[in-house]
């Protein structure tokens, strides 16, 4: 009968069970891996077999089939040769009356040739599966240790080789410490304060509002002027992350960069990919199907500096993700799904040289024009705000009255959002203004005949288009939750009509 081993591996974010079997059968010797493994799992048989001698075990030599159940699910990665040696000794009878319940036991883990236990990616959602299927304990590398037991509830076995393994399941207790090791560029807790930023009050309210409604922002202004100084503080004003909004942050850096620092990520990510970031890297992709930019800034901000960098191919491809929130990834007969809801903040220059509207700028309208035009299109459909960041006076000595600390503004954040949750608790998937579309506009949206004539003034006089109209009335909506306003009014409005710095310029480019 064929022998079973039980391992995980990962889809996506999440965790699921691998079940080996193991069946030795009179032939060739040789060893056929089956069930659907990619290239790293196909090698596994070479690992295998050189930990297992050099353990002081025997190779069986037989025709050694194993199987990874269910087979209709794709499998990659090295994490399941601990479990296949495992099932490997069980198979040929030199593991005999473990004294371990080894069905409620699973196994993650690489081996070395010398038969060490590496670590592997994705422990923390392979855990959680583990422990949400019944399984009492995981035995995995002692480097992956401090992040599995973020988990509570499920006995972690930390080992450092198979030898050592082996001798645990025939009850030998080993105890093996776990390792600290270092993260890969996992948001970390101190986060960058607005309180480092001199004036510019205008451009944070705006901010502020931004973050509040779900709005995504585009700054524009010349080189040096604080975009990025700016932009890098605005994951200390969103609202706090809950548990699971953590947990699934900590399971996507899980996945992605190997073993965090066995700590849940508790402060928001903030991602800034370069311009020259290939559309795989943003929206995921690549042989392994993995996470891409857009995912690792989920819950978070996902910042495109010097955006008409970008190639146009690139943002066309964040569309789709933007407007549902995951993104399929997909390689070869397998789709992944990973979240991808993430704040856009955009920065660009004004034109070519940067420096539109000064003296020393010799930039012509048409070049204006096309440098502006490289970013129109389905990303800037969803860019609610556009503001202009003007430099600050250096000079100046800047009060610390005149500061504002992040958290007194995400306290505002998390009041305007708890009136946004309230209102929309009725629409199923809508939680922000940034989110209405049509009817809800209609409906939470009402301007009094005052405002009614505003918005056609400064539709004429600015010539705005069709498609910004909403726009404005979302904004404005957002003022008035600020204000505590039931109904837009008039100043809501004023407000709102002054967030779209680079719309009102573009009649006058384009005369
Ligand atoms: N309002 C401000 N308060 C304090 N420091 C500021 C402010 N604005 C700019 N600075 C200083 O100027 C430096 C340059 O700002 P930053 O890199 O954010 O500019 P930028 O707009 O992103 O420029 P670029 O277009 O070149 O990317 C910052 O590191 C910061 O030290
Ligand atoms: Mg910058
Ligand atoms: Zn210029």
């Amino acid at each position: 009968m064929a022998q079973s081993v039980y391992s995980f591996t990962v889809v996506g974010i999440d965790g699921r069970v691998v079940r080996i079997e193991t069946e030795l059968l009179h032939g060739i010797s040789g060893v056929s891996i089956i069930g659907l493994g990619d290239q790293a799992i196909k090698e596994a048989k070479e690992r295998i077999e050189a930990a297992i001698i050099n353990s002081g075990f025997d190779f069986p030599q037989y025709k050694v089939i194993i199987n990874l159940a269910p087979g209709d699910m794709k499998k990659s990665g090295s994490s399941f040769d601990l479990g296949m040696a495992i099932g490997l000794l069980l198979a040929s009878n030199q593991l005999v009356n473990a004294a371990r319940d080894l069905t409620t036991l699973g196994f993650i883990g690489e081996l070395s040739l010398d038969g060490r236990i590496r670590p592997s990616r994705g422990v923390l959602p392979m855990v959680i599966k583990a422990k949400e299927e019944g399984f009492k304990s995981v035995i995995l590398a002692r480097e992956n240790v401090l992040e599995a037991r973020l988990i509570e509830g499920i006995e972690i076995v930390g080992m450092d080789t198979f030898k050592n393994c082996v001798a645990y399941l025939k009850g030998k207790e080993t105890v093996v410490q776990p390792v600290v090791t270092k993260s890969r560029e996992a948001p970390t807790r101190s986060q960058p304060d607005f309180h480092d930023v001199k004036g510019q009050k205008e451009l944070i309210q705006y901010i502020q509002i931004a973050v509040a409604g779900g709005h995504n922002i585009l700054m524009v202004g010349s080189p040096g002027c604080g975009k990025s100084m700016i932009a890098k503080r605005i994951p200390s004003i969103l609202p706090k992350m809950s548990r699971d909004e953590a947990l699934e942050v900590t399971k996507i850096y899980s996945v992605t960069g190997g073993v965090t620092k066995g700590q849940i990520i508790e402060s928001r990510p903030f991602r800034a990919p370069h311009h020259n970031a290939s559309t795989n890297a943003l929206v995921g992709g690549g042989r392994l199907a993995m996470p891409g930019e857009i995912t690792l800034a989920h819950n978070g901000v996902l910042f495109l500096d010097e955006i008409p960098q970008f190639e146009k191919r690139a943002l066309e491809a964040l569309r789709q993700p933007m407007e549902d929130g995951q993104v399929a990834v997909t390689r070869v007969e397998q789709t992944n799904t990973y979240p991808s809801k993430f704040m856009l903040v955009a920065a660009m220059n004004p034109c070519p040289c940067g420096y539109y509207g000064q003296d020393r700028c010799q930039c012509t309208d048409k070049e204006i024009l096309k440098y502006r035009q490289k970013v129109s299109g389905p990303i800037m459909d969803r860019i609610d705000i556009q503001k202009y960041v003007t430099p600050i006076d250096f000079l100046k000595e800047y009060e610390d009255e005149d500061r504002i600390e992040s958290e007194t503004l995400r306290e505002a954040v998390e009041r305007i959002r708890a009136i946004q949750e309230n209102r929309f608790s009725g629409e199923e998937g809508i939680h922000n203004n940034a989110q209405m579309e049509g009817p809800l506009i209609e409906k939470y949206c009402v301007l009094d005949e005052e405002s009614k004539l505003l918005m056609k003034q400064a539709f004429q006089a600015f010539h705005f288009s069709a498609r910004s109209y909403s726009k404005y009335l979302k904004i404005a909506r957002t003022f008035a939750d600020y204000h505590g306003h039931e109904n837009i009014l008039k100043s809501d409005l004023i407000m709102a009509l002054s967030s779209r710095d680079l719309e009102k310029e573009e009649r006058d480019l384009l005369k």
